[in-house]
């Protein structure tokens, strides 16, 4: 099948193409998916994106025109997709549903660690030979209670790896998981999580009632001197809001992989660019907030899973089977 692959670095193309073995006809663009960019399918039947790509209803009706059939999303997340538009058009969404959870909860407790141990500010004084301690200081972490928002896949490794450092756990979730229960976790509303929490992790995905789950109102929950690290999506946090509840210092660190207007920017290098989001410059100001690039996915093990899974998506479209990775609107 032929398929244009959008939004590809070196590492997508490699991973895609060793996970093909040369059994689709894959091409490769660094542009982004957007109304503009849509033109560039005309003539392919598959697509293949990545969480930034913009599969709103006006990409979609040209890509629809242009031919393609086949929307094949190498992630777990589709909020980039309107669903419902595609359904109608007749294409077919597909995504990645599991690859390591291990990957992105990991990568949360690194966010975390880093965060309250300030090993960013120590690396960065480290390497100008400036020893001194102050301002470093962090909090145990043993004993603290924790406090999940979202206790799916990767929501149960987090909780499984904070109860290994001896905390107490909370959840919050619209189902709970019998697994947490198990680890003792207890289900809160999440006000009461918020005010009950040394440290809060989000892991829910984003749909219109996770929509900033995190504002003013309920930062003014937090309890004070908490940790906040959003693995999950940047629109679970409204920013404007986040940023007031640092400059009152309600929070002891932020640790962040995702930023709600992350698009445009993340994946790209703008060291060479002036930085025209004041609002994600503030955030990356404050010396008690850790900001990456979307990275939390981003081990050899996941990235094989989802190289492959996609692949095989394609396959399975293409010999007209369904799986378990076809989306479908709500
Ligand atoms: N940063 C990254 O690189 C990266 C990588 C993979 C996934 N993610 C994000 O992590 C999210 C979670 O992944 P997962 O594999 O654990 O998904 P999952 O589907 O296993 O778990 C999500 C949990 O969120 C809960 N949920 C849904 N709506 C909710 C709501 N309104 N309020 C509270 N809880 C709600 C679900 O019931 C479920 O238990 C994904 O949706 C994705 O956005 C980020």
């Amino acid at each position: 099948m032929r398929v244009l692959a959008y939004d590809i670095h070196s590492y997508d193309r490699e991973f895609l193409e060793h996970a093909n073995g040369g059994r689709h006809d894959l091409h490769f663009t660094t542009a982004q998916l957007d109304p503009r960019t849509a033109m560039l399918a005309r003539g392919f039947p598959a697509v293949c994106t990545f969480v930034n790509d913009d599969a709103s209803a006006e990409t979609l009706e040209r890509l629809a025109a242009g031919g393609t059939r086949l929307i094949a999303q190498r992630s777990m997340g589709f909020n980039n997709i309107d669903l419902a538009i595609a359904e109608r058009l007749g294409i077919t969404c597909m995504r990645v549903s599991a690859y390591s959870p291990y990957a992105v909860a990991e990568f949360a407790v690194s966010l975390l660690l880093t965060v309250n141990r300030r090993i960013h500010r120590a690396y960065n004084r480290t390497r100008e030979f400036n020893f001194r301690l102050g301002g470093l200081m962090g909090r145990d972490i043993h004993g603290k209670t924790v406090g999940v928002v979202g206790t799916g896949k990767i929501g149960l490794v987090f909780a499984t790896i904070l109860k290994g450092f001896g905390c107490g756990l909370l959840g919050y979730d619209v189902v709970q998981n019998p697994e947490c229960v198990a680890l003792g976790m207890r289900y809160l509303p999440l006000q009461e999580l918020l005010a009950a929490s040394d440290i809060v992790s989000l892991h829910a995905p984003l749909t219109p009632q996770t929509h900033h789950l995190i504002n003013a109102e309920s930062l003014a929950c937090i309890k004070a001197g908490a940790i906040l690290i959003n693995t999950s999506r940047g629109g679970l946090i409204d920013t404007e809001a986040l940023i007031e509840a640092l400059r009152a210092g309600r929070l002891q660190g932020v640790g962040l992989d995702v930023y709600e207007e992350e698009e445009g920017k993340f994946f790209k290098d703008l060291s060479d660019t002036v930085m025209t989001d004041d609002t994600l410059a503030r955030l990356i100001t404050f010396g008690n907030v850790l900001v990456t690039g979307h990275q939390a996915f981003f081990t050899n093990e996941a990235f094989r899973t989802i190289t492959e899974t996609t692949i095989r998506n394609i396959t399975d479209f293409e010999e007209g089977r369904s799986n378990e990775n076809v989306l479908r609107p709500r």
